[in-house]
């Protein structure tokens, strides 16, 4: 049963499935535009919201600190992911890497951890979405009824409707297809990029430098009897629960690490790239530099334009504004971060529906949801199916705590494919890879230890609610995966796929 279990998909034949016709999807992007895809998706709820949740809680000005940490650890797991999507370029991202080298069932752990960091954070970033809206009404003087309403914090039944119809509406242009989606992702980049500017470049003129004193606040110990909302790492070693000081720069970026989620995504659309090999590491890499320096920059100006404590959690760039006596500033931030939201969910989305499509042409998931729409050539089944049951969940899910449990699902799938470089090269070092990851062993071992130090920076509450995901999707897989499995039915004739 063990072989089973660690059967590998050839890399060959990996890509010899994107070349069936009626599971084929287009192949027209290229590094710019998986850049501009890259950038759409990075920038989002995390620069615009979590910015001031976590200076105002837990690292005051050094929240830029953090995200110079969270920086490092996603800049080290995209130079495994890079190796990766120049060797395998197929769709289907983490979940294709390691259906290649470790096996099928951490293949399917992690696509199934997938499923959970994109349909979670799609939902999470709805929410915000409509939380922009709602402020920009406000500001129209329109009100939406409570129950119509954001749910943050809401006690009674509530449907967040605009979330929900933001998802629908994403739902129908993926289905629609890939072209069309990449020229709205363009327009709207541009959009989200010229406001993350222009709060760096006016708010510099705003900064006060008694803001920053102290820029590291001291430790701060939290109320106790909330055990599990402490970070792992203070339960293991029994250190009191504490806020701010060091410590306080690692648990926020543990946090903002939901700021860089999306790099991840562009190597999803490999096989719809024209020339993966080189484009691929391009799109990755670039993107993720682009970000870093937006967002550090973005937290520095912000936590000297006021100071940490009285930052907003819910527009705190916006309001930075308002609080200096620059109210149009804030209206014109709300409005480009409602729009920049639009991008990230819909590549959230997009990336969703190509790892299940993945699982469903490998046979772990039922083969309906793989074939492509005749006419548009995209996966419609899937991507509906999930857009429905996202946007369910986006109407009744308030944002807290989301973000953590979609952060804890993408850091361990990095530890996996940061892992999955090293068992390729040993296995299968013949193949051709357009990029390599520069220092092996060193780079990918640094990558697994910083995802996993940034884990256990997480809450323990987050660290129960992953392993309840995850023993679910034991259950799934070997109820009907494991049998269903293409590479079952083939591998009378295909044993030697034991790497
Ligand atoms: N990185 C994306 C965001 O911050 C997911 O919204």
């Amino acid at each position: 049963m063990s072989s089973t279990l660690f059967r590998t998909k050839k890399v060959e034949q990996s890509i010899l499935d994107t070349e069936e016709p009626e599971h084929a999807l287009k192949k027209s992007l290229s590094a710019l535009d998986l850049t501009v895809f890259g950038v759409g998706v990075i920038i989002g709820t995390g620069i615009f919201v979590l910015t001031g949740t976590v200076a105002k809680n837990n690292a005051g000005p050094a929240v830029a600190l953090a995200f110079v940490a969270a920086g490092v650890a996603c800049a080290l797991a995209a130079l495994c992911y890079a190796e990766f999507a120049s060797t395998v370029p197929v769709a289907g991202s983490a979940y294709t890497f390691s259906y290649a080298s470790l096996g099928e069932l951490p293949a399917w752990i992690i696509g199934w951890d997938l499923v959970l960091e994109f349909a979670l954070g799609t939902a999470v970033v709805a929410v915000g979405w409509s939380g922009y809206i709602q402020s920009l009404m406000d500001n129209a003087g329109w009100q939406m009824p409570a129950a119509l309403g954001s749910r943050e914090g809401a006690t009674d039944f509530g449907f967040d409707i605009l979330a929900a119809a933001l998802v629908l509406v994403l739902t129908g242009i993926l289905v629609l297809g890939m072209k069309l989606s990449a020229r709205i992702t363009s327009l709207v980049v541009a959009i989200k990029v010229t406001v993350v500017l222009v709060v760096i470049i006016a708010g510099a003129f705003l900064i006060k430098g008694e803001n920053y004193d102290p820029f590291i606040p001291k430790e701060r110990a939290v109320e106790a009897g909330k055990s599990l909302d402490a970070p792992l790492i203070q339960l293991m070693f029994g250190w009191a629960p504490s806020n701010f000081g060091v410590m306080g720069i690692f648990t926020a970026a543990s946090v903002v690490f939901f700021a860089f989620i999306g790099f991840d995504v562009v190597a999803t659309a490999a096989e719809e790239t024209r020339n993966p090999q080189r484009d691929m590491p391009r799109g990755i890499l670039g993107s993720l530099f682009i970000c870093t320096a937006l967002y550090v920059a973005v937290s520095i100006v912000v936590t000297g334009m006021q100071h940490y404590s009285r930052l907003s959690v819910d527009a705190p760039l916006a309001d930075a504004f308002k609080a200096t006596g620059h109210p149009w500033y804030a209206g014109f931030i709300s409005f480009g971060a409602a729009v920049g939201l639009t991008t990230v969910c819909m590549i959230l989305l997009l990336g969703q529906t190509r790892v299940f499509f993945a699982m469903s042409r490998d046979g772990l998931l039922p083969r309906f949801f793989s074939r492509v729409h005749p006419r548009f050539k995209t996966p419609h089944r899937p991507t509906i199916l999930l857009g429905v049951v996202i946007a369910i969940l986006a109407g009744f899910t308030p944002l807290t705590e989301l973000a953590a449990l979609v952060n804890i699902g993408t850091l361990f799938a990095f530890v996996v494919v940061a892992i999955g470089v090293l068992v390729l090269r040993r296995t299968r070092p013949d193949l051709h890879r357009a990029f390599r990851t520069p220092w092996v062993p060193v780079i990918p071992i640094l990558s697994v230890c910083a995802s996993l130090w940034l884990m256990i920076n997480l809450p323990a509450e987050t660290w129960v609610r992953f392993a309840i995901w995850m023993a679910a999707g034991f259950f799934v897989y070997f109820l009907y995966g494991r049998t269903h499995s293409r590479l079952r039915s083939e591998e009378p004739t295909k044993t030697g796929d034991q790497l």
